[in-house]
């Protein structure tokens, strides 16, 4: 058989299993804040403190305990183990695909674990709080570093590369996203019209489950392993 590419987009689901909250499971509030209101870039304008905040918060939970669950663990199999390409885009900004071991790694709206200065735009990994009062190296100035994170109404990452890749893959496969939020709930239609086969994992159908030309619903940290198994020939 033919090794085609695959590319793989993962959603908060697959970290659920991790102990990290989905967005809309938790009906989008995130202590007492719905996500919309401190994910923009206006809300870091009306208020920095707040939304550092809520990224602290999110950052001290990921860096205290939190582990990759066999879901992400048998995507990093699957890169390592396929004698084709794989690609996994994320829209989830934790490290757990990293961890275990995933490499060909897109995180399209950016990472928890780093913040940049708004003015020259270098990027600092972060281990802990993060402040107005915190200093750039870049400036030496207090209140330029924000969360690394692509906020709603902003442009994701290197999506050239993605649609590249979405339109070269024999397979796509979506794990645990609601399919809510675009261009990432756009990448199914892509792949399909490129000719790939279309596979969505998840608890339940999601809003584009239709989209799929197949689905298999079940905990990611079960249905994954089980997919992995079955493409690698196992
Ligand atoms: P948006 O509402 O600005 O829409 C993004 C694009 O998708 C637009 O071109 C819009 O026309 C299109 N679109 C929206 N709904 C659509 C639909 N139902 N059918 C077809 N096209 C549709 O995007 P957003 O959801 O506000 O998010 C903006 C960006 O922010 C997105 O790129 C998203 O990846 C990112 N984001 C990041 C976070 C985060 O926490 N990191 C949170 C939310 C969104
Ligand atoms: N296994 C598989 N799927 C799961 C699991 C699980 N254990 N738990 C939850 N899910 C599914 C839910 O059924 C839902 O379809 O994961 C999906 C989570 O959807 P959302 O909370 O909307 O998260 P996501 O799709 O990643 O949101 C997209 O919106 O708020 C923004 O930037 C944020 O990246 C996020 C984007």
């Amino acid at each position: 058989m033919k090794y085609g590419s695959i590319v793989v987009l993962t959603g908060a689901g697959i970290s659920a299993e991790s102990g990290l909250r989905t967005f809309r499971a938790a009906d989008g509030l995130w202590e007492d804040h719905r996500v919309e209101d401190v994910a923009t870039p206006e809300a870091f304008e009306r208020d920095p403190v707040l939304v550092h905040r809520f990224y602290n918060a999110r950052r001290r939970q990921l860096l205290g305990g939190v582990e990759p669950n066999p879901a992400h663990r048998a995507l990093a199999r699957l890169e390592r183990d396929y004698p084709g390409e794989v690609l996994v885009v994320t829209q989830n900004i934790d490290d757990l695909h990293e961890r275990a071991g995933s490499r060909r790694l897109i995180h399209m709206h950016g990472e928890l674990l780093f913040v940049r200065c708004t003015r020259t735009g270098r990027r600092y990994p972060v281990e802990g709080d993060c402040s107005v009062s915190q200093r750039c190296e870049c400036c030496e100035a207090e209140g330029r570093l924000r969360p690394d994170i692509v906020w709603f109404g902003e442009m994701p990452l290197q999506m050239d590369t993605i649609y590249e890749a979405l339109e070269a893959c024999e397979l796509f496969v979506a794990i645990g996203t609601s399919g809510h939020v675009y261009p990432a709930a756009g990448f199914v239609e892509v792949a399909a019209g490129a000719g790939a086969r279309t596979l969505e994992l998840n608890l339940e159908a999601s809003r584009l489950g239709s989209v799929f030309e197949e689905g298999r619903y079940g905990p990611a940290s079960e249905q994954v392993p089980l997919l992995v198994e079955q493409l690698l020939g196992g």
